[in-house]
Order: structure tokens, then C-alpha cells, then sequence
């Protein structure tokens, strides 16, 4: 589908290679090749933040520009925002330090609430290091000039996601269940899609038991599936192949494609190790039974 373009990478890495250095962890991966991996996979934020064509493609010129409209109704219709460097549309002008609240405690720098399907729920438990290296591949990104509209919420925004976030630390790849929730909770946002509703929250209860509704294509309704070990219901009896194939391909076990609707082109993109966890963390949760 879309062509996924780079930033000023050479430039940028000379940039980043201090902070990374200073960032007291083992790994020789810089913040900027770290935010690239985050953002070009799991993380997928183009998916919301890039708008697409007129065929529902992602246009690559215009990485992050926002006013991609979403149609939540009867919740409201949010517009992705311009998360491009441009200073007068995009988030230029804002401190790096602005920017992580705005991604893991959803508050603007002028103290308004981003509103769904923006993840914040789960951004909130972003490490440290994880936001910063996704700040650093923003900064990178070429500035694109789009004012984009306000979004419409039919209903009041919480006055706030929760008390400060002051500081997360990075959870250990070599726990791989632990690491696993992180990338499908925090990182990913698998579960915000996977977890069922209950009066417009997610019911936290029902953890990865799918059956949350969406609006598909043509006015039909698309509901995610039970990633839970059950084995009727669930992914229980599917091999880990299996697994990784509907993450990075679409495809069912069967090799038929499921419905179109996860941000497949970035899924593409998770390291064979970092699928390992995620499979490892499906595993590991309560079977639950589908509603
Ligand atoms: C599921 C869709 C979705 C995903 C995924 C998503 N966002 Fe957003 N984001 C939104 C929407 C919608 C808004 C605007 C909400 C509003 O108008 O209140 C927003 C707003 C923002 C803002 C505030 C900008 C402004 O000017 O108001 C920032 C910063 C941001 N997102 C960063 C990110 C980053 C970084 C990621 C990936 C780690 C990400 N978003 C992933 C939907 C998403
Ligand atoms: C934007 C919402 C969204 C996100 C994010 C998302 N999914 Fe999905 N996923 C869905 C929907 C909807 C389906 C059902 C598609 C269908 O029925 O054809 C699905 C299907 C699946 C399936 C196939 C299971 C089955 O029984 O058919 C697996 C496995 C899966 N997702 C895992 C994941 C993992 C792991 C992640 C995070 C890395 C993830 N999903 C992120 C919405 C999402």
C-alpha cells in the first residue's frame, strides 16, 4: 500500500546519539532508530495521523499531517491532529516535554483533553525512553503545512486522564510475558481494540475478550476478535504461526484474509523476537468466553 518514507535519519541520528548515550541503557540503538521502529511498527500513530486518499490509501507525502476524519458517532467525529514539526499547523512550536504529555496524559499545552480514539488510557504506561525516542522521530519528520479542523465530541471529554505521569521505566525485554503486555498494551494498542466496551469504557475485566464494535466498510459492523486462550472462542488451538500471521499478514489460519481494518502495513514491521513476547503475553491471559 502506502510507501513509507524517511525522515532526515542521517542527519538526526548525529543528533540523538548524546541523549541516547546518557540514556543509561545496555542497547547500542540510538532514541531516533528506536522511535523509527516504534512508529514505522507497533506503535502504527500514521495509522490515525496520516491521512489517505480518496481509495482509503495512507498518503506517504503527507506522513502525520492529520485530518484524517474518524466517524464515532453517536461518541462525535474526531480529526486526527498535524503532528508534523510545521510550527503554525502541526506541533513545531511545542517542547519535547509538551509533547509527552500530550501523548501519555492526553493535555495540550494550553491544558485542553485530546479526545478517542486517541489510546491515552494505555500511552500513560509508555516508558521514559519509549516516548522519548517517538518525540525524536516526530522532530524528524519533514514539517507538512495542514490546518486541520477541530474535532466534534458529542459527548463531554474527562476533565483528565489521571494524576501526572512523571515517570515510567522500561519494562525488561528479557521478562517476555511482561514485555509482551507492554508492547500489545502501551506500545501497540491491541488491547484497546480487543477489549470490549461497557458503557463507553473499555471493560477492563474482559481483557483482550474482543467483541468491541466497529464501523466497517459500507455501513457494516466489524467486531474484534476474542485474542484470549480459549479455545473455542479464543486463539487457544491457533499454532503461534498462526498468530503472528493474522498480526503481520491479515490473514486467518487458513490463509484466507480477515477483514481489513488493523494497522497491518506497520504490524508488518514487529521483529520476530517482539512477536515472540506478544504471542508469549497472548498466552498468558485468562480464557475468557465470548458474548
Ligand atoms: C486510534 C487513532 C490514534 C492513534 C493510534 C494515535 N492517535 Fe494521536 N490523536 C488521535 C486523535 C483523533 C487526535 C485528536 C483528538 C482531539 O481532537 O481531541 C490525536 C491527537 C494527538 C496529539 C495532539 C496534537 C494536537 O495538536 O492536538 C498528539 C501529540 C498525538 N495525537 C500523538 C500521537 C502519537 C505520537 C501516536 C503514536 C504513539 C498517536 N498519536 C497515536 C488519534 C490517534
Ligand atoms: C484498530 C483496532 C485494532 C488494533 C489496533 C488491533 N486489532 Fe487485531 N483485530 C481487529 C479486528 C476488528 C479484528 C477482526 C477482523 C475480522 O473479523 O476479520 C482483529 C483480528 C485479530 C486477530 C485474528 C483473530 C481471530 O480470531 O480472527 C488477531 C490474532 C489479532 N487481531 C491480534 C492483534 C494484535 C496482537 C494486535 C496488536 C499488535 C492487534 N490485533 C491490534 C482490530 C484491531
Amino acid at each position: 500500500m502506502t510507501n513509507r518514507r524517511s525522515p532526515a535519519i542521517h542527519v538526526a541520528i548525529v543528533f540523538v546519539c548524546g541523549i541516547a548515550a546518557s540514556a543509561g541503557t545496555a542497547s547500542a540503538e540510538t532514541l531516533l532508530e528506536r522511535g523509527t521502529y516504534l512508529v514505522r511498527g507497533i506503535a502504527a500513530c500514521g495509522d490515525c495521523h496520516t491521512p489517505r486518499d480518496t481509495n482509503g490509501h495512507h498518503i506517504a507525502a503527507m506522513e502525520m499531517a492529520g485530518g484524517y476524519q474518524m466517524d464515532l458517532m453517536p461518541l462525535g467525529k474526531p480529526m486526527t491532529a498535524n503532528i508534523t514539526p510545521d510550527k503554525e499547523t502541526g506541533i513545531g512550536n511545542w517542547t519535547d516535554e509538551q509533547i509527552i504529555t500530550a501523548i501519555r496524559e492526553g493535555k495540550r499545552p494550553d491544558g485542553t483533553i485530546i479526545g478517542p480514539p486517541m489510546p491515552i488510557a494505555f500511552y500513560r504506561q509508555m516508558s521514559d525512553r519509549d516516548v522519548q525516542a517517538i518525540v525524536a522521530y516526530l522532530r524528524a519528520l519533514p514539517p507538512v503545512r495542514n490546518a486541520v479542523a477541530k474535532s466534534v465530541y458529542e459527548r463531554p471529554l474527562p476533565p483528565t486522564y489521571g494524576p501526572p505521569v512523571t515517570s515510567v521505566p522500561e519494562v525488561p525485554a528479557s521478562d517476555k510475558v511482561a514485555y509482551g503486555a507492554y508492547l500489545a498494551g502501551p506500545l501497540g494498542h491491541c488491547m484497546e481494540c480487543h477489549t470490549p466496551m461497557d458503557k463507553g469504557r473499555l471493560d477492563m475485566t474482559r481483557l483482550g475478550a474482543g467483541g468491541r464494535e466497529f464501523k466497517g466498510e459500507a455501513g457494516s459492523i466489524l467486531i474484534s476478535a476474542n485474542l484470549t486462550p480459549d479455545k473455542t472462542d479464543g486463539i487457544g488451538e491457533w499454532s503461534d504461526a498462526a498468530v503472528k500471521n493474522a498480526i503481520t499478514k491479515n490473514l486467518k489460519p487458513d490463509g484466507s484474509p480477515l477483514v481489513p481494518f488493523m494497522p497491518t502495513e506497520w504490524f508488518a514491521k514487529i521483529s520476530g523476537s517482539d512477536l515472540d513476547a506478544i504471542v508469549a503475553y497472548l498466552r498468558s491471559l485468562k480464557p475468557i468466553v465470548s458474548r
